[in-house]
């Protein structure tokens, strides 16, 4: 199975972004690996700080958006919110009932859930945020 993987083209031009991106990226492959076995506790508690981190994530991404003047962060921060949204409700449906989540589509799921935004969002403050960084730590 293929987990899923950052790449260099996901970049978003500050090396902090990138790192939050790639912990959301381990995050998920830790659900899969959860969901892959039997507990369904363990999946609820990946699931749990899958979303801690991705919160703190957007927090952060939305203070450095705000910082570099990003023209379009209440837009940016409304997908922020159904995305946290999307996770709360696979969420509550797993525990519903574990067995009508499977581990390829959750996996399927996040994999878009997060490549969609980096790609079709975060890219975009690139050029705004990423003058700001300096390129380092920021
Ligand atoms: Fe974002
Ligand atoms: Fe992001």
């Amino acid at each position: 199975m293929a987990y899923l993987q950052w790449t260099e083209n996901l970049s978003v031009g500050v090396p902090r972004m990138d790192e939050h991106h790639k912990k959301l990226v381990d995050l998920i492959n830790q659900v899969f690996d959860a969901m892959s076995g039997d507990a369904a506790a363990a999946v609820d508690s990946v699931l749990a700080d899958l979303l801690d981190y991705t919160r703190y994530h957007f927090a952060e991404e939305e203070k450095l958006l705000a910082a570099c003047s990003y023209p379009d962060l209440e837009e940016h921060q409304a997908v922020h919110r159904s995305m946290v949204k999307e996770v709360l409700d696979m969420r509550s449906r797993h525990l519903d009932n574990p067995a009508s989540v499977t581990a390829s589509e959750t996996l399927d799921f996040l994999s878009k859930w997060l490549m969609r935004h980096i790609i079709g969002k975060d890219l975009r403050y690139r050029p705004y945020a990423e003058p700001v960084s300096g390129g380092g730590a920021a």
